[in-house]
């Protein structure tokens, strides 16, 4: 069921500090690393690899670790044409401050079109079938472009993210892709990322310090209130059940969006 409140959207948190969080023992932070960064090197060693991210702090923290020990796993992000402009600033950023070039997606311009014409440039605010459309074109049609040659990826996903992802593992066989997925975070806590990031001074989207814990496009995500779940921040007018944007959920073929 659809819940159709979009002026959340306009939520201001007047203490303007990112959700507070305890922070974990040191010794728990260096058993985190120790261990992601032998997931990263292992999962380097098996063939053409390549991290989807979003640039939100969760891929940052697996980009620094990518960086830190000189793997050669590429980089992409889905660049939907409904980012927010401090999450596009993150692709320089962390050009710059890693010294490598982000391959960058972008959905095909037709398909956008078509989109618009059949549902509207917001239509996603109006049914499950229009945003899940919409998340189509812009995010799985150009994963699938991102995807292609590679042997495996990996993505940020943790499991207390999202109830649509308490059983994530870390390696999954991507049927729809032909591909093996690992999310070698999957059972870290946003603590746990915060301490990294402060640990190795990981650039972060300004976004984080404003609320926003998950961040996806502009007009989906919004900042939380303390006290709200990370994924209450995104398509805040769904149930919990149907937060997931068909990277990690392929959406059915039968969907409205093959329709455009
Ligand atoms: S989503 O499916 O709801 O949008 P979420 O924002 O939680 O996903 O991010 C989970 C993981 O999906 C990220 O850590 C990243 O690996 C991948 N991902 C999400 N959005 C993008 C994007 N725009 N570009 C590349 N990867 C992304
Ligand atoms: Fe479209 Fe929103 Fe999905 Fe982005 S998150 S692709 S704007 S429906």
């Amino acid at each position: 069921m659809i819940l159709l409140d979009r002026t959340h959207k306009d939520v201001k948190r007047d203490d303007a500090k990112p959700v507070s969080v305890p922070e974990p023992s040191a010794a728990r932070l260096d058993q985190l690393i120790a261990e992601l960064e032998a997931r990263l090197a292992d999962i380097d060693r098996q063939g053409p690899t390549t991290l989807a991210s979003s640039l939100s702090a969760e891929d940052m923290v697996l980009t620094d670790v990518i960086a830190r020990l000189g793997l050669s796993i590429d980089i992409f992000t889905l660049e939907t044409g409904r980012l927010h402009p401090d999450t596009l600033t993150m692709i320089a950023r962390t050009e710059t401050r890693y010294g490598l070039k982000l391959r960058v997606f972008e959905p095909e311009a037709e398909a956008v079109a078509d989109y618009i014409g059949a549902f509207g440039k917001n239509g996603f605010y109006e049914s499950l079938e229009a945003r899940q459309a919409c998340c189509r074109v812009r995010k799985s049609q150009p994963l699938g472009r991102a995807l292609a040659g590679y042997h495996a990826w990996i993505t940020g996903q943790r499991r207390d993210q999202a109830l649509t992802r308490e059983r994530l593992e870390q390696r999954e066989g991507d049927t729809a892709h032909g591909l093996i997925k690992f999310n070698p975070l999957a059972d870290w806590q946003w603590d746990d990322v915060l301490a990294y990031a402060d640990r190795f001074d990981v650039p972060l989207n300004p976004l984080h310090a404003r609320g926003y814990v998950s961040i996806g496009c502009d007009p989906c995500t919004r900042a939380i209130r303390p006290g709200e779940h990370a994924r209450d921040g995104r398509w805040w007018w769904e149930t919990a059940d149907t937060k997931e944007c068909g990277l990690h959920t392929p959406i059915s073929d039968n969907s409205p969006v093959s329709a455009v």
